[in-house]
């Protein structure tokens, strides 16, 4: 059975999915918010999940955060620590302490928008192709091994609001996958940092592309 910690600052609904796909072998220990009015808080909850909030505001340095939290983490004794919309930069210290056993999910298809307003930047960008990155965390922001991605299409008439729910709406799916991944230990690091997923599929890596006219 792999223990599994969940930090989220918000609505949750990648913990959300998480939680709903019952993935076997997988016990979820926490959920922790570093933020107190964190919606995702209240489904965890009625879970009957352990909760608790870390509050980043209590700290005036980000090192005494990232230990508190670290602490928090750690008293569950996790094999994996999973971000999901967990909307603070975690220092270096920290993310080592994690390393290999920490991942985070991303609403762009990285390298491209590590960063904010993903929907926003891909929208003005021009791309016709939009998605989402589940990967390792390392030191570098959105910078990590990539373990799977979704890829949607960028619509004539989309707006930064139906571009996140397009891309959301394959969060959901990708994300409980990386986990089952990881709790039936087939992921590995390859040479580059590379994360190779012993027996997966192409068709388990989502494309969800209009056929083009010719088709
Ligand atoms: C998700 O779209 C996630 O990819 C993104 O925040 C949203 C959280 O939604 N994460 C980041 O931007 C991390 N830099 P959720 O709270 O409903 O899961």
């Amino acid at each position: 059975m792999k223990s599994i910690v969940i930090l989220i600052s918000g609505r949750g609904s990648n913990m959300e999915a998480i939680v709903r796909a019952g993935i076997p072998g997988v016990r979820i220990a926490a959920v922790i918010s570093n933020r107190a009015d964190a919606a995702g808080l209240a489904f965890a909850m009625k879970h009957g999940i352990n909760t608790a909030v870390v509050a980043h505001a209590d700290h005036a340095e980000r090192a005494s955060f990232d230990a508190a939290l670290q602490a928090a983490i750690d008293a569950h004794a996790p094999d994996l620590v999973v971000l999901a919309g967990f909307m603070r930069v975690l220092g270096d210290d920290f993310v080592r302490h994690y390393s290999g056993r920490l991942l985070n999910i991303h609403p762009s298809l990285l390298p491209s928008f590590p960063g904010l307003h993903t929907h926003r930047r891909a929208l003005a960008a021009g791309v016709r192709v939009h998605g989402a990155t589940v990967h390792f965390v390392t030191p570098e922001l959105d910078g990590g091994p990539v373990v799977i991605q979704v890829v949607v299409p960028v619509l004539p008439g989309d707006d930064e609001d139906i571009l996140a729910a397009r891309v959301l709406a394959e969060e959901h799916r990708i994300y409980p996958q990386a986990v089952r991944w990881f709790a039936e230990g087939r992921l590995s690091m390859t040479e580059g940092a590379h994360v190779a997923v012993a027996g997966a599929r192409p068709k388990q890596f989502a494309l969800h592309l209009p056929p083009l006219d010719t088709e």
